[in-house]
């Protein structure tokens, strides 16, 4: 197993991305802090895991309030002793701002912010000073190809992760000496509840949907556990000697 007895807190966990890597990461060893706002979807996930004869508790919590954050870190730490990987996986991409600037509302540039850039900040402030006292840790976070290139009316979504993306280069230097490794990774289009829109095309309207499928080389959107195992990669020792990285997994989109 490659993450044997390493016990890991993943955010938004209650779907997609989050909850396929939860199931892996419980697959290959590790003991799963299912964390997120919806109870009966953190429940669904938690099953999994105990179906699978592995480890996990849900701990519900919004990655944005920084009591929430806290109480995680300090149940997880009663109940499992230490924090050796986090991944910052919760985010939000809201109808409502996908749109320019000039038509976007202060609050939902606000949420956005608070979601996918100062939920990273929280849980990474109140996580590390375990893993320092443990004497290290993975942490990894969730940015997209658009923290990283640019497609129209994504003004919001690109800014928090391109935050991301640094954000993770700055902790990365910041703990590298505690032997804390932080690193992002960056999907492009992954067949989720996010994008359940685009994804929906596929029956509604092949000509689209086909469209979408030809600017990507490997010809098909990425699933949850594509990214799963990526994380996988960059959580466990394999990337020991690896921090600061932004993993782009993108079916080959932005090698064009
Ligand atoms: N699906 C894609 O194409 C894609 C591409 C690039 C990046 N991402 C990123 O991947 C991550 C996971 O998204 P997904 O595609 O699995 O979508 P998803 O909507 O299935 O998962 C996001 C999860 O985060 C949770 N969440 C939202 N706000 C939260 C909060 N305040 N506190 C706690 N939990 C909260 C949601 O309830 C949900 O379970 C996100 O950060 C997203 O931005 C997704």
């Amino acid at each position: 197993m490659r993450i044997e007895n390493k016990v890991a807190i993943i955010t938004g966990a209650t779907s997609g991305i989050g909850r396929a890597s939860a199931i892996l990461f419980a697959r290959e060893g590790a003991k799963i802090v299912v964390v997120g706002r919806r109870v009966s979807e953190g429940k669904k996930t938690v099953d999994a895991i105990h179906e699978l004869g592995g480890e996990a508790v849900f701990i519900k919590t919004d990655v944005c309030r920084a009591a929430d954050v806290q109480k995680m870190v300090e149940k997880t730490v009663h109940n499992y002793h230490k924090i050796d990987i986090l991944f910052n996986n919760a985010g939000i991409l809201p109808e409502e701002t996908k749109t320019p600037i000039t038509n976007l509302s202060v609050e939902m540039w606000e949420r956005v912010m608070e979601v996918n850039l100062k939920g990273v900040f929280l849980s990474s402030k109140f996580v590390i000073p375990e893993m320092i006292k443990g004497g290290g840790g993975s942490i990894v976070n969730t940015a997209s190809t658009l923290g990283i290139v640019s497609r129209p009316d994504r003004s919001a979504y690109s800014a928090s992760k391109g935050g991301v993306v640094l954000l993770t280069k700055a902790m990365a230097m910041d703990y590298a000496s505690y032997n804390i490794r932080v690193n992002c990774v960056c999907p492009s289009f992954v067949e989720t509840e996010m994008t359940r829109d685009l994804v929906e095309l596929a029956e509604k309207d092949e000509k689209a949907w086909n469209e979408i499928l030809s600017k990507i080389p490997l010809g098909r959107p990425g699933t949850p556990e594509d990214v799963a195992y990526a994380s996988l990669f960059l959580a466990s020792d394999e990337s020991k000697w690896i921090t600061g990285i932004s993993l782009i997994l993108d079916g080959g989109l932005t090698a064009q």
